[in-house]
């Protein structure tokens, strides 16, 4: 089955079951600081897992794409991806189903059977080829029994229904803090012989894979109150006031399985990009030595490809870290096979033709995404001849300890420009070790600290909803329409980013504002906020929100039903919100900085005066 086949046949599924479909959403979470990327398909509906209304309705369905660098170092292996797309079916505290079977609404007795009615008969799964896990149990919350009783019911023998604790049966939240509950997993059996005793579903030997997860989010984990100062942050496990199904089940691993493959790198996503790269090199993917530094190369390049398309650019902090890293590990592995000319825009092409049909701003973006890649690729190889030879040296001469030094690492850093993990995969291969403790307190004295806050913050997203974010959520609506009276309609968003301490704000215009438009757009902004004006919102399809002048720029996002935040006479808007009920509750702002982020876009940096 081809990954288009399954994409289709698994939303025709759901749709006939009564579920929305709506959009992928940007790789970059929009009003979530605490995260760097999306990571799976529930990312984006945090609010409505929370309780907030969404404007599809509380059945939905869709394929997300995900990055997730929690297992970079992995890539290389026949499985594991950053960059993945993850088919899901939510029902958000969705209370009764038409012809629905359980009590509950849709919940276990609906979720899992549709699952299995899924695998079975639309994928063709024998049902002796399935495993299942149910949760245990423990002091947070019960055994699952209900899962596992309609499981059995289905015809799923006792012997292949494990219950497993919280470290394999429970999921989320996706940062510290969120929405969360135990989940049932669907493995497929792949008929190898077992390891050992001990061999069961999720054991990574090889004979399970994991094809499905179904999470009963009735959870929510959260900071214990009041905290004190330098007193541990503890957490609590509490009702949601909703019962939500989150479901996720990835587009690579369901194809490699049904296509009877043990390597992923070679289903119809990812094989043309292999093939692209035997063409450039020369080489066969069919030699072992070849294929991790292939691999390394096509899952990379096809994670840069989607992050350049959603607008990040190589940088040394957050997200343009990660794609820099990621462009110049694969940069690196393409050196080592003596890949000579510039090749990550002609992989980044072989992405481009593969996904476009499904992510048409692949297209939009092709000149960029070839512009970025290439102009990284020329950065890195102008240093990367002459920090392998350093590397060289200060390997030669390690003590026994078997550490490069922290300080060695950051010199390549600095004068080569190695990412920290470059140079440990480096040391690892040679069988050393990096003094990580030590880098990290070198790049401390060097002002990196921000770059730091990167690598702790993609550990794992949450999406942080809190009071103050959605202040300035709502302080870029009014931003946003002051710019646009201020300085003329040709203003329109192309991105915001906020976080608990500022909001960030890029916009179209053709040059530098005065101080003076800075001011009126301040004053304008701060007597909307004054006037303690109510934020309003309204559901309707999008052509309505559009003839009822309503901004909506982000032509790739939007459901067919959209939700519309209005402040009466100033400000209309298409937006998922949360928004502050009132514009008083924001209080004043004050514009700190602005400033050219590439031709015709201007970025203006405002903060809530204290
Ligand atoms: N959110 C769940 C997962 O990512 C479905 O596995």
């Amino acid at each position: 089955m081809l990954a288009s086949q399954l994409r289709e046949k698994y939303l025709n599924f759901f749709k006939a079951r009564g579920h929305r479909i709506i959009p992928s959403v940007s790789l970059i979470p929009e009003n979530d600081p605490s995260a760097l990327f999306i990571s799976a398909g529930m990312h984006p509906l945090v609010p409505y897992l929370l309780g907030q209304s969404h404007p599809s309705g509380q059945r939905l369905c869709g394929v997300q794409k995900c990055l997730r660098t929690s297992d970079i170092e992995r890539v290389g292996d026949t499985f594991h991806q950053t960059f993945f797309e993850m088919l899901g079916n939510w029902s958000l505290g969705d209370p009764a189903s038409p012809g629905g079977i359980g009590p509950d609404g849709y919940w276990k007795e609906e979720a899992i059977p549709w699952s299995f009615e899924f695998l079975t008969k639309e994928l063709g799964i024998g049902i002796n080829r399935l495993s299942v896990t149910c949760f245990a149990g423990d002091d947070n919350a019960p055994c699952d029994l209900k899962s596992a009783e309609v499981w059995r019911k289905l015809g799923i023998p006792e012997k292949r229904i494990y219950f497993l604790p919280k470290e394999d049966n429970w999921w989320g939240p996706a940062g510290q803090v969120g929405p969360c509950g135990p989940d049932t997993e669907m493995f497929f059996d792949t008929g190898k012989p077992a390891c050992g005793s001990d061999c069961r579903p999720g054991c990574s030997c090889g004979k399970y894979f994991e094809i499905w997860n179904n999470v009963f989010m009735e959870y929510q984990k959260k900071i214990k109150e009041p905290t004190k100062k330098g007193v541990p942050v503890e957490y609590e496990f509490v009702s949601l006031p909703q019962k939500n199904v989150d479901t996720g089940m990835g587009v690579d691993r369901t194809i490699t399985v049904l296509g009877g493959l043990d390597d992923s790198y070679q289903n119809d996503l990812l094989s043309p990009l292999i093939s692209r790269i035997e063409e450039i090199s020369s080489l066969k993917y069919s030699q072992e030595k070849n294929q991790k530094p292939m691999r390394i190369i096509a899952d990379h390049l096809r994670a840069a490809v989607f992050l350049i398309s959603d607008g990040v650019v190589p940088g040394n902090v957050e997200q343009g870290y990660v794609l820099r890293r990621l462009i110049r590990r694969a940069v690196r592995h393409g050196r080592r096979m003596q890949l000579e000319d510039l090749f990550t825009a002609k992989i980044g092409a072989a992405v481009i033709e593969k996904m476009a049909d499904i992510y048409p701003e692949l297209i939009l973006k092709k000149q960029s995404i070839f512009d970025e890649l290439t102009k990284e690729e020329e950065k890195f190889i102008q240093t990367l001849g002459r920090g392998i030879k350093e590397f060289e040296k200060m390997a030669a001469g390690v003590d026994q300890d078997k550490k490069i030094s922290g300080k060695e690492a950051f010199f390549l850093y600095e004068t080569y420009g190695f990412p920290i993990e470059l140079t440990t995969e480096m040391a690892g291969e040679k069988g050393l070790e990096v003094n990580e403790e030590e880098y990290r307190r070198a790049s401390e004295e060097h002002q990196e600290q921000s770059r730091i806050g990167a690598e702790k913050k993609f550990a794992g997203g949450l999406a942080d909803h809190s009071e103050i974010v959605v202040k300035y959520h709502t302080a870029t609506h009014l931003l946003h329409a002051a710019l646009r009276k201020i300085l003329g309609e040709e203003v329109r968003q192309v991105g915001s980013n906020l976080t608990a301490e500022r909001l960030r704000f890029d916009f179209t215009y053709p040059r530098k504002l005065t101080e003076e438009e800075i001011g009126q757009v301040e004053d304008l902004v701060n007597k909307q906020i004054q006037a303690d004006l109510p934020v309003k919102m309204e559901i309707m399809s999008l052509e309505k929100a559009r003839q009822t002048g309503a901004l909506a720029f982000f032509e790739q996002k939007y459901s067919d039903q959209v939700k519309v935040y209005g402040v009466e006479g100033f400000s209309r808007e298409v937006c998922g919100g949360p928004h502050v009920k009132s514009t008083g509750e924001i209080g004043p702002i004050k514009i700190f900085k602005e400033e050219a982020v590439g031709t015709g876009k201007r970025r203006i940096y405002a903060k809530i005066a204290k």
